[in-house]
């Protein structure tokens, strides 16, 4: 259908190529919602006209779902029966006039029954109203063009029982106490929203919510009223994000120049949330997960992410709801942008060094994969069945580190003079990601046709290095090598333009100042190198004495470094490298290396020993680090590289010898330096009468006072039980009892049921603690991990109509207990199985974010990759499955007989100190 290319009845995908503008425009939206539980009705009067941008006009076709239409007018008058046309996807209007009109429609809705939590809904144990549009919920509320170039000013009125919902809310301006009464037990609000928006940014939410309230003076003078309304007893736990809101708009103003733009900015947490959060226009919704949060009931880690994503949601009132998008394949030109945005905040309010290592960690155990399995696709795909599967980690994260990139080669200087060019020249349109390329070449005057390829090429590129140094010249020659390999849906790569950022150690542990052929003058010690070509030879002149190559400092492009560094170079690496992310980058190859070696060991029925060399290098963060440096990194230095990471190195996965390779290695650690990883525990322990505050250093200070204890338990002795049970009940925060409780969790003692129920019934009323609850459970390692996570599902505790509940128990389960969820008669995969195809009638989108694990079947062996099928054939044959689901599903079967994954070779590296 010419008008409308949402709209595509004889396949279920859909192609970026095929856009075309909006035939019909809707200048104004007048919506009046009458709100009941289980009959809301809801008029909507639209200001239509043709645009003049598009072709002929064909029919109005407004999307539409789940919607029970009441009456149609045009210009005032009914329509005839024969001038529209109802469906189960659309409203349309046969022949609409040439000239303007309005058009008004009733329809009714049930959000009781909306267990999707697409739309307008009530969440399951709450009395309000709220809703999630984005991306296409909006045509659940309403018949609209729902779709992100059509841009509209909304006028909205909220009408309900006064007494159950006192406070009626939609974006823009307004005060949500100043209702009218309307004589008959109802009252009803009306909010303006002075700026253009699309229908994904509309929200409305009634209830009756405690709130706190407080202001921010923009920096042109403009006083904001900033509100934040959480459930009843959630009150008193939101002042973290009060505090977040405003460092958020501060920082936007001293680092991108934005400004808020409302008198009002308003933040509701429920929760029954799909997502973490959302950016409607004025009135963000959060998941309580993201909102709620003190020394008490949050974790370090969790404060620090509610922050980022207030910061997140906040940072989109420009990226995303003033500049907005053309179609939802560009998605990551608003998410990719507003993560990398919130990445810089969260660096700029805590650490740089840990920021970086925590996202490079993060994209490779989520992002890589995704990028190497059966749903591998670009930034900016061009093919999708359900957009609501596009929200990953290629579109947010890798699509971060690709604008991270760009900022790299632009300078921060003119990045910033480029992204006020952006927001200046797109404010109040929809845009694409190559428009947001041009201008930022426009304003540079930098070439960046090459660099567009990140955004149509998927999968990981693969940087090579290896180095030769001529004594007699004093030359260093750095040669960098690319490639990647063909992916799911693409065959042919090309090589990408990448800043790969590095620095030359001398054999005293210190950078050399660089210089690089040509240089007049000694450069810096870190440089960033133009990676253009699959092959490209770097010379550096006046390399005093061998040296050792330290390649992509803070993780400066999102590719995977095959080199494999000799085991000197590693420890020498884990020792001096001056770039923190490198440092620890070392540390974990290292210690990567160790664990695949023991496995493989185990795997033969041999003795699995880590070599002196691992250990030593150990031993020296501990005794020297630990006491000096700075206790952050030194956790992150001593953390076992995840199992997700491990998986990537390997053709056949066996989780088993995996996990105990691990384990192992954790107890040969414990049993080499048992002194001094119990000193740093106590050194470590927070001093009486100590206040509670998340700066680096008490940050640091816990967690690595968790991380000796986690080494402590390694052992799995009385004593390391009685350790961890002291810790926590004498812990005065979250993140020291969460740490003991995860701690006991692994070990299989009496105290770990006594701390699990105690941990219950201390925090039953508070629910993000109760998922933590969860989720520690799901990950237990001993016992019947899978018998234990069944029985949950039975808790009071647990609700399949809840996300955060379903993630919490189901989601760590198979995500995150490999040992359980991998069980060789397969239950474990019948389990997940059963789970999505129960949700699948509930909440198919919560289904669809399930399914993932069972698509990495190809990475086991061949009865796992059996059993695995099985049951995504099993979910593949459910009646009336969903289409996003089924996207995922038939993504994964088209790769079954396909040739099995080869493992990369490992090439040496050109570092002289090993030799
Ligand atoms: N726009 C999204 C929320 C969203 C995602 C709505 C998917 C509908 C479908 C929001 O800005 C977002 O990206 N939220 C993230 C958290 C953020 C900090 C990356 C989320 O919800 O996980
Ligand atoms: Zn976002």
């Amino acid at each position: 259908m010419a008008n409308d290319f949402l709209f595509d009845p004889d396949s279920n995908a859909l192609d970026r190529l095929d856009y075309r503008p909006p035939e019909y425009l809707i200048d104004e939206t007048d919506l009046h919602f009458d709100l009941h539980e289980t009959e809301t009705r809801v008029k909507s009067k639209l200001t239509v006209r043709r645009n003049p941008d598009a072709p002929e006009g064909g029919p109005l076709m407004l999307n539409g779902e789940d919607l029970k239409l009441v009456s149609v007018k045009l210009d005032g008058k009914d329509l005839d029966r024969g001038d529209f046309e109802v469906t189960d996807k659309h409203l349309i209007i046969k022949r609409p006039p040439e000239q303007p009109f309005t058009l008004e429609i009733e329809n009714e809705i049930n959000p009781k029954e909306n267990t999707m939590l697409s739309g307008l809904y009530i969440p399951e144990q709450e009395e309000i109203f709220c809703t999630q549009c984005e991306a296409q919920g909006f045509r659940r509320i309403t018949y609209y063009l729902d779709r992100p170039d059509v841009l509209s000013t909304f006028h909205v009125t909220v009408e309900a029982d006064k007494e159950k919902y006192p406070l009626l809310m939609s974006n823009g301006n307004g005060d949500p106490t100043k209702t009218t009464d309307l004589g008959n037990g109802r009252h009803e609000i009306s909010w303006d929203d002075p700026h253009k928006k699309p229908a994904y940014l509309f929200a409305l939410v009634a209830g009756d919510l405690p709130y706190i309230e407080d202001k921010f003076v923009t920096r042109s003078g403009r006083e904001v009223e900033l509100r934040i309304f959480a459930p009843e007893g959630y009150e008193d736990k939101i002042d973290w994000a009060m505090e977040s809101i405003k460092k958020s708009m501060k920082w936007d103003e001293d680092t991108y120049d934005r400004e808020y733009d409302l008198d009002v900015f308003h933040i509701v947490a429920t929760t029954s949330f799909n997502a973490g959060a959302m950016e409607n226009k004025g009135l963000n919704i959060f998941n309580i997960s993201l909102l709620a949060g003190d020394a008490e009931t949050a974790t370090d880690d969790r404060l620090i992410a509610i922050e980022a994503v207030i910061g997140h949601e906040y940072f989109h009132n420009w990226s995303g709801d003033r500049v907005t998008l053309r179609d939802w394949f560009e998605l990551t030109l608003k998410e990719g942008l507003t993560v990398l945005r919130d990445r810089q905040f969260t660096a700029d309010m805590h650490s740089q060094a840990i920021k970086d290592i925590e996202d490079a960690t993060d994209l490779k155990a989520r992002q890589f994969i995704e990028d190497a399995g059966p749903t591998a696709h670009p930034i900016r795909p061009d093919h999708v069945a359900e957009f609501d599967n596009i929200y990953t980690g290629t579109i947010y994260e890798k699509g971060s580190h690709v604008l991270g990139m760009m900022r790299t080669l632009l300078g921060t200087e003119t990045w910033r003079e480029a992204m006020n060019e952006y927001f200046d020249r797109f404010d109040g349109q929809a845009v694409t990601c190559d428009d947001f390329v041009d201008v930022m070449q426009e304003v540079s005057g930098l070439d960046l046709s090459h660099f567009r390829k990140w955004y149509s090429q998927a999968g990981t590129p693969e940087l090579s290095y290896s180095g030769e140094y001529d004594a007699a010249s004093k030359t260093y020659r750095l040669t960098l090598e690319q490639e990647t390999k063909p992916t799911s849906e693409q065959a042919e790569k090309e090589a990408l333009y990448m800043p790969i950022s590095v620095g030359l150690i001398g054999q005293d542990g210190k950078d050399i100042p660089l210089s690089l052929k040509g240089d007049t003058e000694a450069g810096p010690t870190t440089r960033v190198l133009h990676l253009k070509k699959d092959k490209q030879v770097f010379e550096f002149t006046n390399v005093e004495g061998p040296v050792v190559p330290s390649i992509l400092r803070g993780f400066s492009a999102p590719v995977k470094v095959m080199t494999k560094a000799s085991e000197d170079e590693l420890v020498f690496r884990m020792k001096h490298d001056s770039d923190g992310y490198n440092r620890f980058d070392a540390a974990q190859e290292y210690m990567a290396k160790v664990v695949l070696d023991m496995a493989k060991d185990i795997e033969a029925g041999k003795e699995a020993k880590a070599p002196a060399k691992l250990l030593n290098a150990v031993g020296h963060v501990l005794s020297t680090d630990a006491k000096s440096g700075d206790k952050a990194f030194v956790a992150k230095m001593l953390e076992l590289p995840s199992y997700s990471i491990l998986v990537q190195s390997l053709e056949v996965v066996n989780p088993d010898a995996l996990l105990d390779a691990a384990d192992k290695l954790k107890e040969q650690i414990l049993d080499a330096h048992q002194g001094d990883l119990a000193t740093i525990y106590q050194a470590t322990i927070t001093p009486p009468g100590d206040k509670y505050e998340v700066t680096p250093k008490q940050v640091g200070r816990r967690a690595l006072h968790n991380l000796t204890l986690d080494y402590l338990a390694a052992d799995k002795s009385d004593e390391a039980a009685k350790i961890a049970k002291l810790q926590y009940d004498q812990a005065t925060n979250m993140t020291e009892r969460l740490g003991a409780l995860t701690a006991l969790s692994e070990l299989d003692k009496p105290e770990t049921q006594a701390a699990l129920d105690n941990f219950y019934d201390r925090y039953k009323s508070n629910t993000n603690i109760v998922d933590s609850w969860l989720g520690v459970q799901a990950r237990m390692d001993g016992g019947d991990g899978l018998e234990r996570v069944k029985k949950l599902t039975e808790h009071e505790a647990f609700s399949w109509k809840v996300p955060n509940k379903v993630r919490s128990l189901v989601g760590a389960f198979a995500a995150g207990n490999p040992r359980h969820f991998h069980r060789k008669d397969g239950e474990g995969y019948k389990f997940l199985a059963d789970a999505v195809i129960k949700l699948n009638t509930i909440n198919p989108r919560v289904g669809a974010g399930l399914v993932k694990p069972l698509l990495e079947f190809k990475r086991y062996d061949k009865d796992r990759q059996e059993l695995m099928l099985e049951q995504l054939d099993r979910v593949k044959a459910t009646p009336k499955l969903d289409k996003g689901i089924r996207e995922l599903v038939d993504k994964a079967l088209a790769t079954r007989d396909g040739a099995t994954k080869k493992g990369n070779e490992p090439k040496p590296s050109g570092g002289t100190l090993a030799a």
